[in-house]
C-alpha cells in the first residue's frame, strides 16, 4: 500500500472509531436468579460475538471505504447485502445463554451506484416485545441445556407463548423480506428501514424452517417445519407457495418422533427431507436426567432422506431411503437425473448443540458430501466426499466446511459450482471454498491470517455475466485492525480478492446472509 493509501486508512480508521458508539447491554435481573447456581458466560456473548446494543444508519462512499483491492467492479451494484444473527438486547453475562436464542438483529449494507448505507436494527418479535415490557430476558434453549447446573425452572414461567427471535436466516420471496427462526412463524421486515412489519401467518401457525428453498427455475418457495413440545404428532409439516404467494400444497409429514431438521433440499420436481435423528427432549426429561440435552443425535441409528414429489397432496408416497449416519445442517443443492436424485451437503458425523462455539477441539462444520439415490428402488447408489482444505495452522485442528450454497438461479437444477465457509475452530470461519462439482477440484480463499474471521459467504451474481460463477462472494469479516468490521468481496470465478471495504460499525459474528435486490432490479 502506498503512503497516500496508508494515510487514508488511518484517517478512515479514526473516523470509524469515533462513529461507533458502544453502549452496554441492558441489565438482566430476573426472578429466580438468586436461587439459581451461576454458570460460565457463553462463548456467544463474548469476543467477536459481543452483541451490539444500539441501532445506526450511516451513509458513506464505496471508494473512500476501500482498504484493499479495487472496488470499481462494484460501482454499478444496486441492492442490499444483509445478515441476520442472534444479538441479545439484555445482558447474559454468567447467565445461561444459547446462540440460537439471541434477539434477531439485521445488518444491511445497501449499494446505490457507489454510495453505501449501513443500517442495523433489532427485530421486534413477540419475545422481544415481551422482554422489553418485563425488563428481563431468558434464553429458553440456554436454560433448558443448563438445567442440571442451575437447578432452575423459573424461566418456564416467563417465556411461555413466545420463543421465536427471528435470528437465523432471511429469505426474499414474493417481494417480501422475511426473518426466520425455525421454531416460530416468519416476520416480515421492511427491506429499506429494517423496521419489523409483523408476523406472517400465510403459511399457517406451525413453526417455519429457517431454510425454505426458492426454486431457481419457477420461483416456488418450498418450506417445511418441525414441531416440538407435543406428545403426539404430526411433528413436521410441508408446503409450497408459488412466486406470487399462492399456496400450491400444504400438509403434515409423518416422522416417528420430535426431531430437529434444519434444512431441506429440492430438485425441479421433488422435495428432499433429511431426518438425522436429532431427537428433541423436553425440559422435564432434562430435569429428571432422562436426557442429557434438549437435542441428542441418535448416532446408533442410520440417517434417512425422505423424497416426495414437490406438488404431492400428502406424504403417502414419500420414499424414505436410509444412508450412513450423518448430520447435515446445510445442503448445497440437489437435482434430478431420471429416477435418481443427486444431493450435495455438508455432512458431519455428529453435532453437540450444547457446545457449538467454545470447544477448540472441534469445529461446527463437516465435509462436502454427495449422495446419489434411486427413488424407484429406494436405494442409496453412491456416496462420496470432497476433501476439506488444508488447515492454515491457526491451531492443530482439521478444517471443516458448512454454510454451503450455490448460484440461486441453479437451486434444484444441475449446478457445477458450490461454495462453503471454511471453519478453523469452533464457530470460527477463516475462509471460503469453491467446489467444482464436475471435476471435484476446489479453490480456497483465506481472509488473511490469524485473528481474521468471517462467516457465511453469499454468491452475488454479476448481472453482466453469463457463466454460473460470474459474480462475487461477499462476506462480513472482522479482526482487521484497520476497521471494526469489513465487507470482503471475492471474485467467484478466480477466488481472488476484489476488495475489502471498511464498514463504519461493528458487525458481530452471526448467522445467515441474504441479498435483497433494489427496486429497479427486483
Ligand atoms: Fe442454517
Amino acid at each position: 500500500m502506498d503512503s497516500s493509501s496508508e494515510r487514508r486508512v488511518r484517517i478512515l480508521s479514526r473516523h470509524l472509531t469515533s462513529l461507533t458508539s458502544s453502549s452496554t447491554a441492558l441489565p438482566n435481573k430476573r426472578p429466580g436468579d438468586e436461587a439459581a447456581n451461576p454458570v460460565e458466560s457463553s462463548f456467544f456473548v463474548t469476543g467477536d460475538f459481543t452483541p451490539r446494543t444500539n441501532e445506526q444508519t450511516i451513509s458513506f462512499s464505496l471508494h473512500k471505504a476501500v482498504i484493499e483491492g479495487d472496488a470499481s467492479p462494484l460501482e454499478h451494484l444496486n441492492g442490499s447485502f444483509m445478515r441476520v444473527g442472534p444479538n441479545p438486547k439484555f445482558d447474559f453475562t454468567n447467565k445461561p445463554y444459547h446462540v440460537f436464542d439471541g434477539d434477531g438483529m439485521i445488518h444491511s449494507l445497501s449499494f446505490n451506484n457507489g454510495a453505501l448505507c449501513y443500517t442495523n436494527k433489532f427485530i421486534h418479535t413477540d419475545a422481544f416485545v415481551r422482554d422489553a415490557k418485563q425488563n428481563f430476558s431468558f434464553s429458553v434453549m440456554g436454560e433448558a441445556m443448563k438445567i442440571a447446573e442451575t437447578g432452575s425452572m423459573t424461566w418456564t414461567k416467563h417465556t411461555r407463548g413466545a420463543i421465536g427471535r427471528a435470528n437465523t436466516a432471511l429469505v426474499s420471496h414474493n417481494n417480501r423480506l422475511l426473518a426466520l427462526f425455525e421454531q416460530d412463524v416468519p416476520y416480515a421486515i421492511d427491506p429499506v428501514s429494517l423496521e419489523t412489519i409483523g408476523k406472517v401467518l400465510d403459511f399457517g401457525t406451525a413453526p417455519f424452517t429457517a431454510h425454505p428453498k426458492i426454486c431457481g427455475s419457477n420461483g416456488d418457495m418450498v418450506y417445511f417445519g418441525y414441531i416440538n413440545g407435543r406428545k403426539k404428532g404430526p411433528f413436521c409439516h410441508y408446503g409450497v407457495v408459488d412466486c406470487n404467494g399462492k399456496t400450491l400444497c400444504s400438509f403434515p409429514i409423518t416422522v416417528p418422533a420430535p426431531v430437529m431438521m434444519h434444512d431441506i433440499a429440492i430438485t425441479s420436481t421433488r422435495s428432499i427431507f433429511f431426518d438425522y435423528n436429532n431427537r428433541y427432549h423436553s425440559p422435564k426429561e432434562l430435569m429428571t436426567g432422562q436426557a442429557k440435552s434438549m437435542y441428542v443425535v441418535e448416532e446408533n441409528l442410520p440417517a434417512r432422506f425422505g423424497i416426495l414429489s414437490r406438488y404431492a397432496a400428502s406424504d403417502a408416497d414419500m420414499v424414505w431411503i436410509e444412508v450412513p449416519t450423518a448430520v447435515v445442517f446445510h445442503f448445497l443443492n440437489a437435482w434430478d437425473e431420471g429416477d435418481e436424485v443427486v444431493i450435495w451437503g455438508c455432512a458431519a458425523s455428529s453435532i453437540d448443540l450444547d457446545n457449538l462455539g467454545g470447544d477448540e477441539s472441534r469445529t461446527s462444520g463437516g465435509i462436502m458430501t454427495c449422495w446419489r439415490l434411486n427413488v424407484v428402488t429406494g436405494k442409496l447408489l453412491q456416496t462420496f466426499t470432497i476433501p476439506n482444505p488444508t488447515p492454515t495452522g491457526i491451531n492443530s485442528m482439521e478444517s471443516a466446511v458448512d454454510f454451503a450454497q450455490t448460484n440461486s438461479t441453479k437451486i434444484g437444477q444441475v449446478s457445477r459450482f458450490g461454495y462453503a465457509a471454511v471453519f478453523c475452530a469452533g464457530f470460527q470461519v477463516d475462509g471460503v471454498i469453491k467446489y467444482d462439482l464436475q471435476t471435484f477440484e476446489t479453490k480456497t480463499y483465506r481472509f488473511g491470517g490469524k485473528g481474521l474471521f468471517g462467516g457465511e459467504s453469499m454468491f452475488v451474481p454479476n448481472e453482466f455475466g453469463d457463466k454460473e460463477d460470474d459474480g462475487w462472494l461477499m462476506c462480513f469479516v472482522y479482526g482487521d485492525e484497520r476497521c471494526e468490521s469489513a465487507l470482503e468481496v471475492i471474485d467467484a470465478k478466480t477466488m481472488k480478492q476484489v476488495a475489502r471495504i471498511a464498514i463504519p460499525a461493528r458487525i458481530p459474528a452471526g448467522f445467515m446472509l441474504n441479498g435483497y435486490p433494489s427496486k429497479e432490479t427486483r
